[in-house]
């Protein structure tokens, strides 16, 4: 058996869970949160052993093998230095980190250790993705014309609707692109075999002011009649209207946007190349995230 230790477990990191307990040669051991109180009703309420309110203890936990992290943006260069020089194997939520330099230093760290890393970029796992990049491989579509698609979801939608993501300094600088634009261009990547070198964008915020809940925002809820908010500045795009160029000089497009008023997760591709195309959309459910 292998044990892993989630940091982190709001949102994703149930999913990682449930993902990780479906594999059957996986024991979830140990939960560590930004507090122990919330480390212990945590762990009680997923049903895993052990609980910690701090990373030291964590990644002092007796037979820990490798860690997934699943805390917000501006935590993951920390603690992922911290899994790596402890010697585990990790898999950190994107984004890796917030700057290019802290990346190669990961990957530096991560080559020292000698461990099995990765980031999360979960839709190349899914069967129609690699259907796709295998129809691509076996040259089905002929030479690569172009890509088109984009991601959707409405979660950002009301004045009211607010998270972590939306402050620059927890989310980084861009929101829309970086945290689902990121997963299309990695999806985009697998399928076609390629990577984006050139990229041009305009960018939109429509609400330059959101209102927050004076007792915070969980990733995805709604908020009850009865809450307090406080009016906040808004620094991170909405939507992304994105123009690029692959490597080989191909050429795409794909939007992004939290405020489509009906689209909750909904993720559509489309390839053409000089013998026929392809094209993906669906609608993906939260159970499908990881
Ligand atoms: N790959 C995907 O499809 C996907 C989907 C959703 C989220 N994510 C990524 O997962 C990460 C988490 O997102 P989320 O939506 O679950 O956020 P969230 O706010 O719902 O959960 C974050 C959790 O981290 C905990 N936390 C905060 N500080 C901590 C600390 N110092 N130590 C330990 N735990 C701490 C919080 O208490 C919370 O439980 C983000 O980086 C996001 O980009 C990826």
């Amino acid at each position: 058996m292998i044990n892993v230790g989630i940091i982190g477990s709001g949102f994703i990191g149930p999913a990682h869970i449930e993902a990780l307990r479906r594999l059957g040669n996986i024991t979830v051991v140990a939960i560590c949160e930004s507090s122990q109180q919330v480390a212990d009703e945590r762990a009680a309420a997923l049903n895993v052993a052990s609980a910690y309110g701090d990373l030291p203890s964590f990644l002092q936990h007796k037979g820990l093998d490798a860690v997934h992290n699943c805390t917000p943006n501006h935590l993951h260069a920390e603690i992922n230095r911290q899994i790596l020089r402890a010697g585990k194997h990790v898999f950190s939520e994107k984004p890796l980190c917030m700057t290019m330099d802290e990346a190669r230093e990961l990957e530096q760290l991560a080559e020292k250790a000698g461990v099995v890393h990765g980031v999360s970029f979960v839709y190349r796992q899914f069967a129609m993705v690699q259907q796709a990049a295998s129809m691509v491989k076996q040259n089905e579509l002929g030479r690569l014309f172009s890509a088109q698609g984009s991601y959707l979801q409405d979660w950002m939608l009301e004045e009211t609707d607010f998270n972590w993501r939306v402050v620059a300094g927890k989310g980084g600088e861009s929101r829309a692109v970086a945290d689902i634009g990121s997963h299309w261009c990695d999806t985009i990547q697998f399928v076609t075999g390629r990577k984006i070198v050139e990229v041009m964008a305009d960018l939109s915020i429509v609400w330059p002011t959101r209102k927050a809940s004076v007792q915070g925002n969980a990733t995805f809820s709604a908020q009850s009649e009865a809450v307090r908010y406080q009016s906040q500045e808004v620094t991170t795009e909405d939507m992304g209207f994105v123009l690029f160029r692959f490597d080989d000089g191909s050429k795409g497009c794909f939007n992004v946007s939290q405020v489509s008023a009906g689209r909750k997760n909904r993720l559509s591709l489309e390839v053409n190349g000089s013998a026929s195309s392809l094209a993906w959309d669906q609608e993906i459910p939260q159970q499908l995230w990881i």
